[in-house]
């Protein structure tokens, strides 16, 4: 079965609200549990510098942030739960993209474009306050997209065109160096809804509107009391269009419990009996979680530890990879001879180096060739030094898979073959004796 990677980022610039967890960690924490995925999510701390420069803020906020997520039920040992800086591939990678990214992309990103607008109606100098940082936004997002070789990317609409930016930055890539990035979608859940915040507009940190997600009991009933109504008393029947109250409700509610609260809006519930209707949903579904997050944000220790061992399963993804692309932008070692197709030292698969993908250059060494079929399955083959195919593999569901089989060819020699055996198809005319010759050369120059 093919497994879909599913990533997304978080800011970490502030508290979650109920709207962030109804609108992506709900549905991420569900989706997380789907059989067919793969899910990465991490804490985007790189990105929060650029909004903000408080670093009290920047690590309170990675706590409260870590912590919802896992108090709302996500399991760091099914998923890649990560905090962004701890992962020195990401900027390393954002530097590599920066370096196929025309400035002119960049130039009209929505973001930069904003504050530049903002600045020239304001009759002062286009880039006032802008910093490089903002206008490299993109980038280091499409970094922490590609590193992953990330298939969907669950964000709002407002991110569409970085996720469109980092389709193009893997595009240049790949047309320069061969096919080592994964081209990544959006993904817009329309059936999510955007809640509603206490005045009625969509519930924002920067409208100032917003229910804290792990609220005390109190201050949650507070704050619902504090949700904008009409002036209708109590036995005037009520509009559910337009009541933030009533969509909020819905947002938590069964189907059934919203058409008992739709009815009573027609029987003229008072908006106090509504209110309270609403604070009592809503603490059912989060009381529970509230309790682990207590626990969990007073233990930052333990949140340290969780999240460094989730760096060290996303960096045993990246460290490779990393080297694999380096070595295809030719920062390599200068050891062997320029214009190697592949690193023998590399414990990766080596990538075509021509636009077209034919080798533009001879290899000295023999050398495997990772690649993705139209079935959606991942395959790779040995090719002599003068690019005569050697060893085909059979379908492999996740490039992960396949790169660990050629790990293992590559570092063991022709004592690996047994092992994958099943997975090998016969080259017709090809003896065994030269296959073995060219694994025993590759482990060689491996120990070299
Ligand atoms: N820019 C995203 C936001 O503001 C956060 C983010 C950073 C992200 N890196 C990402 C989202 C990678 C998806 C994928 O919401």
């Amino acid at each position: 079965m093919k497994t879909l990677r599913v990533l997304t980022g978080i800011t970490t610039t502030g508290t979650p609200h109920l709207g962030n967890y109804v609108g992506a960690i709900r549905p991420a924490v569900t989706a997380s549990l789907n059989p067919g995925t793969e899910s990465f999510y991490f804490l985007a701390d790189y990105h929060a510098l650029i909004k903000c420069d408080e670093p009290a803020r920047i690590q309170r906020s990675t706590l409260e942030i870590a912590a919802s997520w896992l108090a709302a039920g996500l399991d760091p040992a099914r998923v890649f739960f990560y905090r962004q800086s701890d992962i020195p591939e990401i900027p390393e990678l954002t530097w590599l993209l920066a370096c196929v990214t025309g400035k002119g992309l960049l130039n009209r990103a929505h973001a930069y474009k904003a504050s530049v607008d903002k600045n020239t109606a304001a009759g002062t100098d286009p880039d006032t306050d802008v910093t490089a940082g903002l206008f490299m936004y993109p980038v280091l997002m499409a970094a922490d997209i590609l590193m992953f070789k990330s298939h969907k990317i669950p964000v709002g609409r407002d991110q569409i065109q970085h996720i469109e930016m980092a389709r193009d930055m893997a595009q240049s890539f790949n047309h320069l160096y061969g096919e080592h990035f994964v081209l990544p979608e959006a993904a817009i859940e329309a059936s999510v809804a955007t809640l509603p915040g206490l005045d009625g507009r969509k519930m924002s940190k920067s409208y100032d509107n917003a229910i804290p997600l792990f609220a005390p009991r109190g201050q949650l009933r507070r704050l619902i009391a504090g949700i904008v109504t009409d002036s209708r008393a109590p036995g005037e029947p009520k509009d559910v269009e337009g009541s933030a109250l009533f969509q909020i409700y819905q947002a938590f509610a069964s189907a059934q419990e919203t058409d008992a609260l739709r009815q009573a809006y027609a029987d003229g519930i008072g908006w106090g009996d509504a209110k309270q209707v609403l604070f009592e949903r809503i603490d059912r579904e989060i009381a529970p979680m509230r309790e682990r997050y207590q626990a969990l944000m007073a233990d930052p220790a333990g949140m340290e530890a969780i999240l460094l061992a989730g760096a060290t399963k996303a960096r045993a993804l990246a460290t490779p990879f990393m080297a694999q692309l380096r070595q295809a932008v030719g920062l390599r070692g200068l050891g062997r001879p320029a214009g190697a197709a592949t690193g023998p030292a590399s414990t990766n698969a080596g990538a075509p180096t021509a636009v077209n993908g034919a080798p533009t250059v001879k290899a000295a060494q023999p050398s495997f060739k990772q690649y993705r079929e139209k079935d959606g399955q991942f395959y790779f083959k040995l090719v002599d030094a003068r690019g005569r195919l050697l060893l085909q593999s059979t379908g492999f569901a996740s490039p992960r898979d396949a790169g660990q089989a050629i790990a293992q060819l590559q570092g063991d020699g022709p004592a690996a073959l047994t092992r994958y055996a099943g997975q090998l198809a016969p080259v017709a005319g090809v003896a065994p004796a030269d296959v073995a010759a060219a694994l025993q050369a590759l482990k060689d120059a491996a120990a070299a």
